[in-house]
């Protein structure tokens, strides 16, 4: 008993919403891993849908003909047995021959195992003979049914539904020298039909599953076949996007993705061509590039005889010690060229001060001291030349904070400069200047180790002094790229 409507509606409609949620969010997320799975897949997934819903419409078509054949064969049966007992009764009912009729009746209902019931009936539908004794001399009444087929002499096929399933009513008149006389009528069922359509949907199940296994196989191929060249493609650009492509992609076909390929192996050709043209003017205008701070560098030290090569040599001891500490190569590169425009600001200071013999003033001393941020003044013009600021600005900071000019402290001073530094100092110190001449190495050495930790950072001081007591100088690379030579 539904205790309340509106409540059972209410519930059936919230059920029903939850069900299309349901279904929503299933179709949502197939969507989505189709979307995401490989092309490959979807080939096969669609070729073995293809072939599957083919097989089905094929099988239903095929069972419909199966049966429509059985059935026609089983009515032209039953008419053909009906007829022919018409055609002997005839006589037999006008001499009132039961006997000769029975023989009849019963000959064909044994010999026909599908036929439920063969009669005889007179003019008024009383049964003469019947296969089921019990039913002689019963009114035959008019069979309910759709009318099956109906034949010019009269006979018609009407197929009745009773409890155990439909059955054909074959109805054939028995006609004697143009006389009607009854009717002979046979009950036939569809045993053998349900029989056929039973083996036919075991072979059909069977051949169906032949179909969509071989057809998963063949789609799987197939995807194989026609996503080579496509994967081929991806993989040339991916090469090409990296710069590892080498060969042309091979061309499996004529058709459009033949074309795309050949299109793809000329536009790689083009793109490697431009490539190594761009390769080409990277370095020459890398050499450019070396050339211009050689120049500088040269042009810096030159204007003081003293200092001649001070830079190259800065840059050879800076890299000494790079190495030591196992710098990358790329870093070694940037130390090099920093070491040679680290005292480019000098450029500004006037030669009176530069070139002086004699001691410098406290005002020349001053101006002297300005020529890191000169030099970062002069770094900051172009972009590229920008990593060299630190290390410029930097290579007089002292690391107890005492040096010039923003007073940096220990590790707050740039790697770069704080190498520069004791490179810078050593050289200095091994230098012929006006006011004096060059120390010895080992005196030098004593100094820088004396600065250790007040002027220079302890943990390089201890890495130069180690390099320099093995008199790894001499070992020491000219150059990375070239620069300090
Ligand atoms: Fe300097």
């Amino acid at each position: 008993m539904i205790a309340n409507p509106r409540s059972f509606a209410l519930k059936t409609t919230s059920y029903l919403q939850a069900l299309l949620k349901f279904f929503q969010a299933a179709l949502h997320l197939m969507t989505q891993r189709y979307r995401s799975a490989s092309l490959r897949f979807k080939i096969a997934f669609f070729v073995v849908i293809l072939m599957t819903s083919t097989s089905f419409a094929l099988s239903i078509v095929t069972v419909q003909i199966m049966n429509n054949y059985i059935l026609n064969e089983i009515i032209k049966r039953g008419e053909s047995v009906g007829k022919s007992i018409a055609a002997s009764a005839g006589y037999n009912l006008l001499s009132k021959d039961l006997l000769g009729l029975d023989n009849l009746v019963f000959k064909a209902k044994s010999s026909n195992s599908d036929m439920l019931y063969v009669a005889i009936v007179d003019l008024n539908m009383k049964t003469v003979v019947h296969s089921a004794a019990e039913m002689i001399g019963e009114a035959k009444s008019v069979a309910q049914g759709r009318l099956f087929r109906e034949a010019a002499d009269g006979t018609t096929v009407k197929e009745l539904a009773n409890s155990s399933g439909s059955i054909f009513e074959i109805l054939c008149p028995i006609v004697f020298m143009k006389k009607p006389l009854g009717s002979v009528v046979i009950g036939m069922n569809k045993s053998i039909l349900l029989e056929a359509q039973r083996e036919v949907g075991s072979m059909i199940l069977i051949v169906f599953g032949i179909i969509v296994v071989l057809g998963m196989f063949a789609s799987s191929l197939l995807a194989s076949f026609l996503i080579k060249p496509i994967k081929e493609l991806s993989a040339g650009v991916e090469e090409l996007k990296c710069g590892t492509a080498k060969t042309p992609l091979r061309i499996y076909s004529h058709d459009e993705l033949g074309k795309l390929t050949r299109n793809f192996n000329e536009m790689s050709a083009t793109i490697a061509d431009q490539r190594g043209k761009l390769t080409k003017y990277a370095r020459d205008l890398e050499d450019a590039y070396v050339s211009m701070v050689k120049v500088v560098a040269a042009a810096i030290d030159a204007r003081d005889s003293y200092t001649h090569g001070h830079s190259a040599r800065v840059a050879q001891l800076s890299l000494l010690l790079g190495e030591q500490m196992d710098l990358p190569k790329e870093d070694l590169l940037d130390l090099e060229v920093a070491c040679l425009f680290h005292d480019v600001g000098k450029i500004k200071t006037p030669d009176s001060i530069l070139l002086k013999r004699g001691k410098l003033t406290e005002a020349e001393y001053a101006e002297m001291m300005q020529h890191v941020e000169y030099g970062a003044s002069i770094l900051s013009w172009a972009p590229s030349l920008f990593k060299y600021i630190p290390s410029t600005r930097h290579h007089h900071e002292w690391h107890n904070g005492k040096g010039y000019p923003d007073g940096l402290v220990g590790d707050k001073i740039p790697l770069f400069a704080a190498i520069i530094s004791i490179a810078d100092a050593f050289d200095a110190m091994t230098s012929n200047r006006p006011y004096r001449k060059a120390l010895f190495k080992e005196e030098a050495l004593r100094r820088i180790d004396r600065m250790s930790g007040t002027q220079f950072r302890p943990e390089l001081v201890a890495i130069f002094l180690e390099l320099m007591e093995k008199d790894h100088v001499q070992d020491a690379p000219l150059s990375v790229v070239g620069f300090a030579r």
